[in-house]
Parts: C-alpha cells; sequence; structure tokens
C-alpha cells in the first residue's frame, strides 16, 4: 500500500462493539433478492454479501422492512417473525466471513411503501396528504399505530442481533417514515407526534430509545447507528433545514448511539447529484459543504459515516477530510475489491464498470432488471445499457 493512503487504514473505536478496523464503509443498498413472498434473504443475497465481504469493516445491509407488507418493492428485505431469524443469521454469517462487521439497516418506508399498498390497499404516513408524486392515497397511522411501528424497530433490532448481526442502523433518511414524521412537509398532525418542531422529533427519538433499549438488553455490545438526510429541500418546500437537523441530532446524540451516518447530503433526492460528501447545504449561514458542518458540530462524541459519489482511492482519502468513515455503494456494486486493491498497491485498476465484469461479481439479476427499468439510481456504469 502506498503510504499516503495509511490514514484509510487506522482504527477507530466505537462506545460499543470494539473497534473498526479500517475507514471503509458499505452503504445500505437495496439490492431487490430477498424472497417476494416473505422478504427473507435468498440464496443470492448471501452470494452478493459473501462476495463483499472485504469490501469494507463496517458492512450494512439495505433497508431491511421492520411489518409486513410495508414494503417499496417486492424484493426488498423484512423482518417481522422469530422464525425468519434462522435464514438471516446465513446473511449475517457472509458479512462476517472475513471479520467486518455486520449491521442491519431497519426501516419502515411509511408512505413510500408502494408494494404494501399493491398488496394490502395501505400505504401508512404521518398525515393523510395527497401526496402529488404519488398515485395512491396514504393512511394517517394512529397514535396507538405510531407506538406498534416504535415496538416493532425495537423487535427487528432483537430478531438481528439473535441473528448474529453485530448491531443495527435506524434508517433516519431518504423521505421514509422517520423523515416523514420530522417534516414540516410530510406531519401535519397535532399529539404527541407532530405540532411543533419539538413533537416532529418524538418519532426520531422515541425510535432510538426503543431500538437502543432492546438491542443493549440482547447484547450490550450491539452496535447502534442513525442514519439521517441532513436537509429536505426542494425549491420552495422546505421539509426541514440543516439548522433543523443539527438540533435532530443533538437530541439523538443524548442518547447511546455507535455513529451517524449522512445520507443524501444534497437535499434528500433520490437521484443523481444528490449524493456527494462535498454538497454545500441549502439554507442557512453555513460555508462550509453540509458533510463537515455536520462532522465539526459532532465533534467526535461519535464517528460520522459520510457516502456520495466516492468511486476511487483518492476520493476515499478525500472524503476523511469531511467525515471519519468513508462509504460507497455504486463502488461496492462495481468493484468489491476496493480496499483490497489499495492494499496491493493496485489501486488504479478499481473501476466502476459493470460490463465485462459482471461473471465475478455476485450482482443479483433484480438489481440489473431495476437498473434497466432507470428509476434514477446513482448511475452504475454499464449497468445499463446506453
Ligand atoms: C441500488 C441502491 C440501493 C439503495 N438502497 C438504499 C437503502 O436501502 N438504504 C439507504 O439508506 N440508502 C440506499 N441507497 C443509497 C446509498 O446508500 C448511498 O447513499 C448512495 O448510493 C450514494 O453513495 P454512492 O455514490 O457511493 O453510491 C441505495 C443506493 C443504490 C445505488
Amino acid at each position: 500500500m502506498k503510504e499516503k493512503y495509511a490514514a484509510l487504514f487506522e482504527a477507530i473505536e466505537l462506545k460499543h462493539g470494539g473497534q473498526l478496523k479500517n475507514r471503509f464503509a458499505m452503504c445500505p443498498m437495496v439490492v431487490f433478492a430477498a424472497d417476494p413472498a416473505t422478504g427473507r434473504p435468498t440464496e443470492e443475497d448471501i452470494k452478493y454479501f459473501e462476495r463483499r465481504s472485504k469490501f469494507a469493516d463496517l458492512l450494512l445491509t439495505g433497508a431491511i422492512t421492520i411489518q409486513e407488507n410495508i414494503q417499496g418493492h417486492p424484493k426488498q428485505l423484512a423482518l417481522y417473525t422469530d422464525d425468519a431469524i434462522e435464514v438471516y443469521s446465513k446473511l449475517a454469517e457472509a458479512m462476517k466471513s472475513n471479520g467486518s462487521k455486520a449491521i442491519g439497516q431497519i426501516q419502515h418506508p411509511g408512505r413510500e411503501g408502494a408494494y404494501g399498498c399493491y398488496v394490502t390497499g395501505k400505504a401508512y404516513a404521518p398525515s393523510a396528504i395527497a401526496f402529488p408524486f404519488l398515485q395512491y392515497k396514504v393512511t394517517e397511522l394512529t397514535e396507538d399505530e405510531v407506538w406498534q411501528v416504535v415496538k416493532d424497530f425495537g423487535l427487528a433490532a432483537r430478531r438481528l442481533l439473535k441473528a448474529g448481526f453485530d448491531g443495527v442502523e435506524i434508517h433516519g433518511a431518504n423521505h421514509y417514515l422517520i423523515q416523514q414524521f420530522f417534516s414540516s412537509y410530510s406531519n401535519q398532525r397535532e399529539d404527541y407526534w407532530g405540532g411543533s418542531f419539538e413533537k416532529r422529533m418524538n418519532f426520531a427519538i422515541e425510535v432510538t430509545k426503543e431500538v437502543l433499549k432492546v438491542a443493549r438488553a440482547e447484547n450490550p455490545d450491539a452496535i447502534v447507528g442513525y442514519r439521517i438526510s441532513p436537509e429536505e429541500i426542494h425549491g420552495e418546500m422546505v421539509g426541514y433545514t440543516l439548522d433543523d437537523s443539527l438540533k435532530l441530532i443533538d437530541k439523538l446524540l443524548e442518547q447511546d448511539l455507535d455513529f451517524l451516518d449522512l445520507s443524501s447530503a444534497a437535499g434528500g433526492n433520490f437521484g443523481k447529484d444528490a449524493y456527494t460528501y462535498k454538497a454545500m447545504p441549502q439554507k442557512g449561514d453555513h460555508t462550509e459543504p453540509v458533510s463537515l458542518v455536520i462532522k465539526n458540530f459532532v465533534g467526535g462524541r461519535v464517528p460520522v459515516v459520510i457516502s456520495g459519489t466516492i468511486r476511487s482511492a483518492a476520493d476515499a482519502l478525500d472524503a476523511l477530510n469531511y467525515g471519519d468513515v468513508a462509504s460507497m455503494g455504486v463502488a461496492a456494486l462495481s468493484d468489491p475489491d476496493f480496499k483490497e486493491k489499495i492494499l496491493a498497491d493496485k489501486e488504479e485498476t478499481i473501476h466502476m464498470n459493470v460490463k465485462g465484469h459482471t461473471d465475478d461479481l455476485e450482482l443479483p439479476a433484480g438489481l440489473i432488471e431495476v437498473y434497466t427499468a432507470g428509476i434514477g439510481l446513482p448511475q452504475v456504469e454499464g449497468l445499463i445499457e446506453k
């Protein structure tokens, strides 16, 4: 390895679960391989992760839904019964087969649960708003149902830990239910869960409390992280600003979290250009990139994991100027040997071109299909026929 990359291999101590041996993470990514009938991982998921077990020390699954029939896609992972633990243990084993840490991302998609809505006629949301970008009506969660969702986040965490996962990441980003509760655009409630800025934070806080309580009761060393989209701004529509996020982050870090993971640093769009750890904030007086503002604000309380268009060894090294851990999505799909190539002094052979390499990549067929359909996922060269 070239000496200049040494910083990428400096360990960081976590509050729970030991240390991260290096500064690489694999972003949470739905890879469209789960069994549509049950949401359980299939052989395709397991092979995909085995192939990426050396990609990073911190490996995250794609979003795992925590209740039945709420998922966005039929091949998204789900975990809502104890009898699924056994098959999840195979996934944990594959992820940990080279000594990395396996983290399951737990999620409720809320209004984005298009497939669940197709099956049951219901997609849940904080408020029954007619969202112009949805082709279906949403169903407002009752107060009791919200508490049940909080409990189900905890249960999913417990099941993952029982399956041998080292920890979980609470998916508070990308416009899913937790973000929907935090957003003044999506949350128009007037109860414990909404009506003021303080109350719009309650759902994120209660889910975090519950997950921490249940996870640490199951395993005192459980790693618990939280993923946040730092801003929700689309033109005139302001769901929340970076300054709002900083207040929420403060509340979350009053609890015993192990890491903070930033997603979609340029406004929360799930599309091209939304992912860059160098993105500038859209509102407020900040003059530094979003990631750096958050890193400085967190001030070493927990490691900050950042992502977005990190595509080369030089990018990964540069990312450490903006965060503590460089997390990669597209690069993990395209070149699972990214880190090993840096170690072997062959970083110039790192590539983002899937075409011509598919035999060796163990990419699930469903992932390639979704890319071919083109739904605004970050570009993977060669995955889409141009
Ligand atoms: C195929 C695909 C699936 C994704 N699924 C998730 C997900 O389940 N949870 C999540 O938080 N982000 C998800 N993302 C976003 C990534 O975690 C990441 O933030 C984004 O791809 C930017 O990083 P990159 O430029 O290195 O790919 C997904 C991205 C891709 C490409």
